[in-house]
């Protein structure tokens, strides 16, 4: 079964224009414009409250927007729910796994609604849980697995019908890195295998691992957006650290970079109190080239780390505004609307 190849005119696999969702005098969102370029993922960063979650909601029927259009996979999001259902995967903030039911049979049963055969939603299944190293688990009610398995099991839950446009909505939000790495892969394998993603995370790093373009969100309104290099560079990308063997080096360090002018590479500069020098890059090429430079001039280094920026300082580079502290976020799915 392919789920996949659904052309649309302009290659883009989700378009949304002005759209506008407000829960009484809230307006989680206030006029969002997007698109995803087929075959790609868009990152969309924001605090919280930034109405995330509500856009991901508008765009997989669960919400009805106010106004505005947003067309995903050909169907646009009001008139063509069920249509729209069918291509679409989600992965909610929250886990949505039937608690009574094993592993493999909530994802044999979600393979049933897709309309996979009954030894084809088996396999696929069984695939899955391969992937998602929840194997040894399938067969004991999902009510007893950690959080960390339910959300794969939810992830599972999602790819398993090959949907041409994945939700991910916080996919790693509480994840031990091991597992969010296995995350990654298995996003990365969805994309090579055709599908669309919208990615919403409040993680640098996973937008930087998984995104080819990014979107920020602050009070349901788009502050910023462009390709994860062009906003790493407003930001002034990562900050390598370099700790020397010997601590009385700093100065020399900082003066023999000075010295070399490497191409791009400016402002190094000694934190005595650390025993580091910092350097501010933009690409790999540079970090390579910082580091091969100080092996040349003969240093010996104890240690060597990067620093991306975070959403803090991405927030505080585009609004010139730090982010609000305070989760306004409700969490409750009481007004959750369901357009039919
Ligand atoms: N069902 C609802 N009823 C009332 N208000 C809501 C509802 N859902 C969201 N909101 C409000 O809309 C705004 C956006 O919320 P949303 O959940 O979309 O944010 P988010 O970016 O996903 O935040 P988080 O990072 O905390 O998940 C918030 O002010 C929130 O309180
Ligand atoms: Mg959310």
């Amino acid at each position: 079964m392919t789920r996949i190849d659904i052309p649309t005119d302009d290659g883009n696999a989700v378009e949304v224009r002005g759209l506008v969702k407000h829960f009484g005098k809230t307006k989680a969102l206030d006029g969002v414009d997007l698109d995803v370029r087929e075959g790609t993922v868009l990152g969309v960063l924001g605090p919280n409250g930034a109405g995330k979650t509500t856009l991901v909601r508008c765009l997989s029927t669960l919400l009805r927007p106010d106004a505005g259009t947003a067309v995903v996979a050909g169907y646009d999001v009001v008139a063509q729910p069920r249509q729209l259902r069918r291509v679409i995967g989600l992965t909610g903030q929250y886990a949505s796994v039937d608690e009574k039911l094993a592993g493999r049979e909530n994802l044999y049963m979600i393979g049933r609604l897709l309309d996979l055969s009954r030894k084809e939603a088996w396999r696929r299944a069984d695939e899955m849980l391969e992937r998602f190293s929840l194997t040894d688990a399938a067969k004991r009610p999902a009510g007893q697995y950690s959080g960390g398995m339910r959300r794969r099991l939810d992830l599972a839950a999602s790819m398993i019908g090959r949907p041409a446009v994945l939700y991910l909505d916080e996919p790693t939000t509480g994840l031990d890195p091991r597992t969010r790495n296995e995350v990654w892969t298995e996003v990365q394998r969805m994309v090579g295998e055709g599908s669309t993603v919208l990615l919403t995370t409040q993680y640098m790093e996973e937008a930087e691992q998984l995104a080819d373009e990014l979107t920020v969100i602050d009070r349901g309104r788009v502050i910023a957006r462009g390709r994860v290099e062009e906003l790493k560079a407003k930001v002034g990308g990562r900050t390598l650290q370099i700790r020397p063997a010997d601590p009385a080096e700093l100065a020399r360090m900082v003066g023999a970079l000075a010295q070399a002018g490497l191409d791009g590479v400016a402002g190094a500069s000694a934190d005595e109190a650390e025993g580091v020098v910092r350097v501010p890059i933009v690409s790999d090429e540079q970090l390579t080239a910082v580091v091969g430079l100080l092996g040349e001039r003969g240093f010996k280094l104890a240690g060597i780390d990067t620093h991306l920026p975070s959403l803090d300082e991405v927030f505080l580079a585009v609004t010139g505004q730090p982010t609000r502290t305070t989760a306004t976020a409700s969490r409750t799915d009481a007004l959750e609307e369901v357009a039919a």
